[in-house]
């Protein structure tokens, strides 16, 4: 038995220092291999590492989408932009969860919104845009997913997303969790005003509906994601269209997402 526990315990120091030298690697390459995904890892301050890692379990980000998160939140604050945080397609709730977070630490305490079926991405809207990565019809990596998931995909029930936000014990009061497809519950339940607008929602039709009534409510110099840009034709195309005629700084944060400032009215 004493010579199985002081094997157990070689064993373990031996695991510890493998970790250790494969976080050592990662660190190196600025690359982070763990989570299944080739994310860019940049020297962003070692708390919103730690602080990302920690909830990386409830979300479909990669690291450095949830480090921009977090970043919007220090700017909207910063810049003292007015407005109600938004996320329409929340999945687990991260985003809700780190915009909590940040806002409690910097005791800027806005509304956060969280629109989603909570039954997972609606299969009768999948349109055959949907089905194609943006920037190459020819993969079918889209395609793939939605055949295999259908309707399991991203479904997460209200209770468990209500539960993982109000863990970070911001007030009650100023979290809304509206239920259904946003065709249908906006416009009737929507804020007056937006500082952060995040939508992911992986498909065209429900992107369009919620930005053809969530724009004009965010201010100049809010900000809006679009976590989808990259990966699905039919948000890109929703998107390039929208923006065509926009007064916008736009950038990119990934190999999928964007970032969009809003610069003038209209
Ligand atoms: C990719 S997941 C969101 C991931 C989440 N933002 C995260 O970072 O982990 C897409 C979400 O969009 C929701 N969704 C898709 N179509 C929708 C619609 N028409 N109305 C409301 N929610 C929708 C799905 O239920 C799902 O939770």
């Amino acid at each position: 038995m004493t010579v199985l526990h002081s094997r157990y315990n070689v064993l373990k120091e031996e695991q510890n220092q493998l970790k250790t030298r494969l976080n050592e690697i990662q660190g190196t390459l600025d690359i982070n291999y763990m989570t299944g995904h080739r994310l860019m890892w940049p020297a962003w301050p070692p708390n919103d590492k730690k602080l990302i890692s920690k909830y990386k379990t409830i979300s479909t980000q990669s690291y450095i989408r949830m480090i921009s998160v977090l970043n919007v939140i220090r700017y909207i604050t910063k810049n003292k932009i007015n407005g109600d945080i938004v996320e329409c397609g929340v999945y687990k709730g991260i985003t809700p969860v780190l915009c909590a977070i940040e806002c409690l630490k910097l005791n800027n305490m806005k509304h956060i919104w969280s629109y989603d079926t909570y039954e997972g991405v609606p299969s009768e809207d999948i349109t055959e845009e949907d089905m194609y990565e943006a920037d190459d019809g020819s993969n079918k990596h889209a395609k793939t997913w939605l055949e295999e998931r259908n309707n399991e995909w991203c479904k997460c029930s209200l209770s468990q997303v209500e539960k993982n936000v109000k863990k970070t014990n911001y007030p009650d009061e100023l979290l809304y969790f509206i239920k259904g497809k946003v065709q249908d519950t906006i416009p009737a339940h929507i804020p007056d005003q937006i500082s952060f607008l995040r939508l992911d929602m992986d498909l065209g039709e429900p992107t369009k509906h919620a930005l053809n009534f969530l724009w004009d409510k965010l201010n100049i110099n809010g900000v809006l994601q679009i976590d989808d840009y990259g990966f699905f034709k039919g948000v890109r195309n929703v998107i390039d269209e929208f923006f065509s005629d926009k007064h916008v700084y736009i950038h990119g944060i990934d190999m999928t997402a964007i970032g969009i400032i809003k610069l003038k009215k209209g």
